[in-house]
């Protein structure tokens, strides 16, 4: 019997594209990187390898360049990213996750159209659908088999690109995109300010760069979760995947008392926190999603402005979400 994961990689994924190499560069030395072919379709590259001049060497498979050897912390992503691969899809019924990518980074069709755009951790690429269907060019990296989803979702695209990256290990040089965005990614990694420094020397001289993450005003209400976390992080995946349907029946528990008993509704919350959201399959995706991954952490909007200003960033912009923060690299004196 096919596993969820092998059902997303069939029929075959599309390649990589003769038009993502100008934008590589080794993550190692910099250096420039030349593609090998083993196998082709469409003329996009299914099977090969990406070589620099000083012997580093980088596989391309199932039509994705892999730029690191593991998934190493976030295992959990690969696993929820391939079985929820198209849950979080813009479709014609809903249009979430635009409306989201507005709330959390106020770029717009108008900022992004024609442009060079960087995904950090793209995930299954429900970002990356939004700014691809407005026109820029996309490049998602994501550290997981989570590309694999993506590839097969809008690798199709002329205007978008995909590699399995370490944010911390970016297989890009300085100055190459005119944007750069991360939605609730450089939280799960092992140091959050260390994962954003990577970025802003990526953009071209007035490139602007926007980042989401969770607010420690959260911790106001997760201590319960954090608890939990200490026993859910080490479940099998598969184990607290099925245990995260447990979000259905809390959620309906809430519906019901919502109406008779707002404490007694914030006391199942605070006991069990869980998704709220009212498709289903969010519901468990999102629960998921917040007790699996290894790495948490929570930050206040001062402590990220402090960030962008350490970098020189500009016109800095907190937006209506918490710790959504925008800002621009000056123009060079
Ligand atoms: C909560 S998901 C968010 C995905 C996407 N931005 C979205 O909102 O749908 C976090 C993503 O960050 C990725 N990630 C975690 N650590 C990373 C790293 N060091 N480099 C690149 N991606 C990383 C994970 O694999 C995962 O896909
Ligand atoms: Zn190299």
């Amino acid at each position: 019997m096919k596993s969820e994961v092998d059902r997303v990689r069939t029929p075959a994924a599309p390649g990589f594209k003769s038009d993502f190499l100008p934008l590589l560069a080794c993550p190692r030395c910099h250096g420039e990187l030349r593609v090998t072919t083993a196998e082709e379709h469409d003329d996009a590259v299914r099977e090969g390898h990406l070589d620099c001049a000083e012997g580093h060497s980088f596989p391309i498979q199932r039509g994705v360049p892999r730029f690191v050897e593991s998934e190493w912390y976030a295992e959990n992503f690969g696993f929820e990213w391939n079985v929820h691969n198209r849950t979080q899809l813009d479709s014609e019924s809903s249009r979430e996750s635009e409306d989201t990518f507005v709330e959390k980074t106020g770029f717009t069709k108008a900022d992004l159209e024609g442009r060079l755009v960087l995904d950090v951790g793209c995930g299954m690429g429900r970002f990356s659908d939004v700014v691809s269907r407005w026109g820029a060019t996309v490049v998602g990296i994501d550290l997981t088999t989570a590309v694999d989803a993506a590839n097969a979702n809008l690798g199709a695209r002329p205007n978008v690109h995909l590699a399995q990256a370490n944010v911390f290990e970016l297989p890009f040089r300085e100055g190459t995109f005119d944007y750069i965005f991360s939605i609730g990614v450089l939280h799960h990694t092992p140091n959050t300010k260390e994962a954003f420094d990577q970025l802003p020397k990526l953009l071209k001289p007035g490139g602007r760069i926007a980042i989401w993450l969770y607010s420690t005003r959260m911790l106001r209400w997760c201590w319960t979760s954090d608890f939990y976390r200490i026993f859910t992080t080490r479940l099998p995946k598969k184990t607290l995947h099925s245990l995260s349907r447990v979000a259905g029946p809390i959620y309906r528990l809430r519906k019901w008392l919502g109406p008779r008993s707002k404490r007694l509704d914030s006391l199942v919350f605070l006991l069990l926190p869980c998704s709220s959201h009212d498709n289903p399959e969010w519901r468990v995706l999102d629960t998921f999603d917040w007790y699996s991954p290894k790495y948490q952490w929570k930050h206040s909007d001062a402590e990220v402005r402090d960030w962008y200003q350490a970098h020189g960033l500009t016109e800095l912009k907190s937006l209506e979400v918490e710790t959504s923060l925008q800002g621009r690299r000056p123009l060079e004196a």
